[in-house]
């Protein structure tokens, strides 16, 4: 038989798992309110809303990495470069990567960006070299530091303000990636639409 102090503390604890669940019912009706009104309004249910906060993938990740952000080597990286549907897709600016996948037509196998997924392009994205496949890497050598410093400003700022993407960790070149020559010089690459 129970005594009379463990009945009291099953009936606390019963008192609080109401009162839980109470909140979240009263949360998703607020919720829920709030999207009929704003439906209303807007014909949106977010009130126009379309950043990356209605986006329950970068909802999850800001939650399960609150303080730090992961660490990915090239070859780990290369794998979100599309190819795989199950897997998102990031891109790299000096070291930085991104999830893009909102848009992934954009870099899926055989679409115009492929190339700048799964790993950092840096270079390519300084010199513009679009049609040349050894430039899509994160070797700058031999670029003009100056324009360095203003391209790649010019992307990082274009990927964070970028109201769907978000940063999702950093890429680590392999150790002695800078032994071997640099790739080769180009000096007809395109200058970027948009993007200075
Ligand atoms: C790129 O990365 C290097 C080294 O990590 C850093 O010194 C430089 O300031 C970065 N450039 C930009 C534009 O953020």
């Amino acid at each position: 038989m129970k005594d009379k102090k463990q009945n009291k503390q099953e009936d606390e604890e019963e008192k609080i798992r109401f009162s839980v669940i109470d909140i979240l019912q009263l949360l998703s009706g607020l919720l829920l309110l709030n999207a009929v009104l704003s439906y209303f309004f807007t014909s949106s249910t977010t009130w126009g809303y379309d950043g990356k906060w209605i986006d329950p993938r970068y909802v999850y990740f800001v939650t399960t990495h609150p303080f730090n952000y992961p660490t990915f080597t090239v070859d780990e990286f290369a794998k979100y470069d599309g190819t795989d549907p199950r897997l998102p897709v990031y891109v790299a600016v000096n070291g930085t990567a991104f999830d893009v996948t909102v848009n992934r037509g954009m870099y899926d196998a055989g679409s115009r960006y492929h190339f700048f997924a799964g790993h950092d392009c840096s270079r390519v994205l300084v010199n513009g070299c679009l049609h040349r496949p050894d430039q899509f890497n994160a070797d700058l050598r031999g670029l003009d530091q100056k324009l360095i410093d203003r391209k790649l400003k010019g992307w990082l700022k274009y990927y964070e303000h970028h109201p769907r993407y978000w940063v999702v960790g950093t890429v680590v070149q392999n150790e002695g990636w800078l032994d071997g020559e640099p790739p080769a010089v180009c000096d007809d690459g395109l200058e970027f639409p948009g993007v200075h």
